[in-house]
């Protein structure tokens, strides 16, 4: 497992292992070349780089870390259209993928999305 650094636009290791199947276990999410898991952290609503009113209110950082998951995955969604790619947005095994990625507690897993060739 990798975790994303956007600003240096590299994929990170930090956990070894498979864990495809948590991203789903029905459908070929287990089996595809991809699967991306997002994950909220909390933490870093308290160092924002900018001032909003309401940022510090857990209702308001829920409509922003919401947005931002469906505009990646819009990305993610767009870009695989554009290479002929299959992708899948849904669901996933919260619970374990918190527990085997050792996230701390403001780092939530919320959805994931399953990127493959076609069927
Ligand atoms: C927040 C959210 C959660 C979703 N969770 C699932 C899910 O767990 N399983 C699923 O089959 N589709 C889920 N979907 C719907 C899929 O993204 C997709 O729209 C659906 O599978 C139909 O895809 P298709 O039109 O390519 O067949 C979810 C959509 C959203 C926006």
């Amino acid at each position: 497992m990798y975790v994303y650094d956007p600003a240096g636009h590299k994929l990170m290791p930090v956990v070894a292992g498979d864990l495809r199947a948590r991203s789903n276990r029905r459908g070929a999410a287990a089996t595809a070349p991809v699967n991306i898991f997002y994950v909220v952290d909390l933490a870093k609503y308290g160092s924002a780089p900018f001032q909003e009113p309401g940022l510090k209110d857990t209702e308001i950082q829920k409509s922003y870390f919401f947005v931002d998951t469906g505009l990646i995955a819009g990305n993610v969604y767009l870009f695989a259209a554009s290479t002929g790619l299959a992708a899948w947005f849904h669901n996933c095994d919260k619970e374990n993928t918190q527990k085997e990625l050792k996230l701390r507690p403001e780092q939530r897993v919320l959805f994931a999305q399953t990127v493959g060739h076609p069927a």
